[in-house]
This record gives C-alpha cells, sequence and structure tokens, in this order.
C-alpha cells in the first residue's frame, strides 16, 4: 500500500531463489510493496521482485555492498525478512564436519546480523519505523535430535531478534522471530525426505504469516509486541509467544522452581 507520500514500502528478503523466500517475496508483492531478494545465485521464477542482488549473507562486505545498491535503487528500506537459512544432514554432532557447523552459525545467525547491523540506519528511518521478521525454527524453542548446530543457531537468532527489540525504540523497530515447524520445501525434502516434506506446512502458509507481520504488524488480525517470537505449526497454525519481562524489563525463559527428581 502506498505510504502518505505516495510511494509503495520497500521490503527486502533474503535467500529468496526458492522455497519460503520465494513464496514470502510473493506475497509482500502481492500487499503492493517493492521487493528486493537476494540469494547466493540467480532469482528463481519471476514473482515481480523490483530487484535480486546475489550477495552470500555470510559475508559482511557483500552484505554492505547489497545495503548501498538498496540505498541507491530506493532511497529506503521498510522491512526486512531474514529468510536465508542452511541446515547440513539430520546425524548425530559427531559426524557432522567442522565446515558444517561453521555454515550453519555463519548463515543462520551471523547473515541475520549482519544484515540487520547494515539496514539498520534505513529502517530506524523507515516513515513509519522498520520491521525486521527474523525466520528461526520451532527447533530453536524444541531443539531436534541429529540438528544440534542448526538448533542452535536458530537459538541464537530468537536470542539477537528479542535484543534487537530491547536495544532499539519500538516506534523506531519492530522485531520478530517467525519459528515454522517443518514446512515442504526442499530444504526439509533434503533432510527427511519428499514424502515427509509433503506432510509438512505449506509454504504459502507460512509465507502469508510473515507477510501479514511486515505489512500489518499482526498475526490474525490481532497486534502483539516487538520482540515477540511466533511460532507457526501444521497443527495450530500461527501463535504469539511473549516473552515474561522482569522488573527490569529483561526478557526471559520463566522460572518454574526447582525439578522434582
Ligand atoms: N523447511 C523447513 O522445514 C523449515 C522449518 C523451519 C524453518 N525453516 C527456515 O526457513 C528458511 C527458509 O527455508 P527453506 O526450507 O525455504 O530453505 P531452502 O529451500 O534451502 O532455501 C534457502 C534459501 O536461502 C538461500 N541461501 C542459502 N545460503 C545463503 C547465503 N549464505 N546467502 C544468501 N542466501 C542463501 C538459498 O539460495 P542459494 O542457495 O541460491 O543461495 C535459498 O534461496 C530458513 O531459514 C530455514 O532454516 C525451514
Amino acid at each position: 500500500m502506498p505510504t502518505e507520500r505516495g510511494e509503495s514500502r520497500v521490503a527486502v528478503v533474503t535467500g529468496a531463489s526458492r522455497a519460503l523466500g520465494r513464496e514470502i517475496a510473493r506475497a509482500l508483492v502481492a500487499k503492493e510493496f517493492r521487493v528486493a531478494t537476494c540469494s547466493t545465485g540467480p532469482a528463481g521464477p519471476g514473482v515481480g521482485e523490483s530487484l535480486h542482488v546475489a550477495v552470500d549473507v555470510r559475508d559482511p562486505e557483500s552484505v554492505g555492498r547489497f545495503a548501498e545498491a538498496l540505498g541507491s535503487h530506493f532511497g529506503r528500506v521498510d522491512a526486512v525478512v531474514n529468510n536465508a537459512g542452511f541446515a547440513s544432514p539430520v546425524a548425530p554432532l559427531g559426524s557432522a564436519t567442522v565446515e558444517e557447523i561453521r555454515r550453519t552459525f555463519e548463515t543462520n545467525a551471523l547473515g541475520p546480523i549482519f544484515v540487520a547491523r547494515a539496514l539498520l540506519p534505513r529502517l530506524t528511518a523507515a516513515p513509519g519505523g522498520g520491521v525486521v521478521v527474523n525466520i528461526a525454527s520451532r527447533a530453536a524453542i524444541t531443539p531436534v535430535p541429529g540438528l544440534a548446530a542448526y538448533s542452535a543457531s536458530k537459538a541464537a537468532l530468537v536470542a539477537f531478534t528479542l535484543d534487537l527489540a530491547k536495544e532499539t525504540p519500538s516506534d523506531r523497530l519492530f522485531a520478530v522471530a517467525v519459528c515454522p515447524g517443518g514446512i515442504d520445501t526442499e530444504m526439509r525434502a533434503r533432510l527427511y525426505g519428499a514424502d515427509d516434506a509433503r506432510r509438512q506446512l505449506p509454504v504459502g502458509d507460512v509465507a502469508r504469516v510473515v507477510a501479514e507481520i511486515v505489512s500489518d504488524r499482526t498475526v490474525a488480525g490481532r497486534g502483539f509486541a516487538s520482540g515477540s517470537a511466533v511460532l507457526v505449526t501444521r497443527e495450530q497454525g500461527a501463535a504469539v509467544v511473549e516473552w515474561p519481562a522482569d522488573a527490569r524489563g529483561f526478557s526471559s525463559l520463566e522460572w518454574r522452581g526447582p525439578a522434582k527428581g
């Protein structure tokens, strides 16, 4: 939807050459955003984005060049969806290579931090304040055996999102972690096989939740606080997880008393 100045808002989606990122880009174009996408290679089948740039989110210099390209192409950035992600094959930690562990953390945790850091000045200067949606995973909250590095990297991404929301005034930045369960994409098929993938969340269902958050800061029409996580599961749809804050306003997991023996 055009802003009061008559310009459409600009949204950036990382890892949008296929699968979830591609569907999020498509959903945002349908909501009349001007959309910029990136991935390490060329764009996938057209979804109407205005710009695609080859970017490796693991490389801060590549991310910096992307931020400059966005500035000169659009002059504003209203939202970023950190969707680019990587998972190595499901296996006990001892079988994972150091290179796989490093790539997992660099793509899923450091990449979104580099992207948010590079775009923060433009996001906080956006007319209505900026939006950051970090695509984490249910594995961040319910770690999955065989995906130790992946689960840990997504937990780091949730913690980063909460911190970003805390350290930036909420009228300037709305930061949310979206934690989907399994989604029917190439990543899921690579990890668990094509039959399993077909039983997971349709990619369009998750993309619609993300596009609504980016566009309206709501889930199913209801507003919620910056610094929340949004769980999306096949069984229960989208649900907002509010993190309890202590007297200092710091979010943390709730203390439930000593474990019973
Ligand atoms: N599929 C699931 O079951 C599931 C569940 C929960 C959360 N998620 C999360 O949802 C997000 C999307 O997953 P998906 O299933 O759509 O994955 P996917 O099919 O593997 O697609 C990943 C996308 O990220 C891009 N990418 C990978 N590494 C990159 C890098 N270093 N720099 C820039 N782009 C990069 C890929 O493009 P190039 O290879 O061309 O760079 C591709 O466009 C990920 O963050 C994933 O962890 C997935």
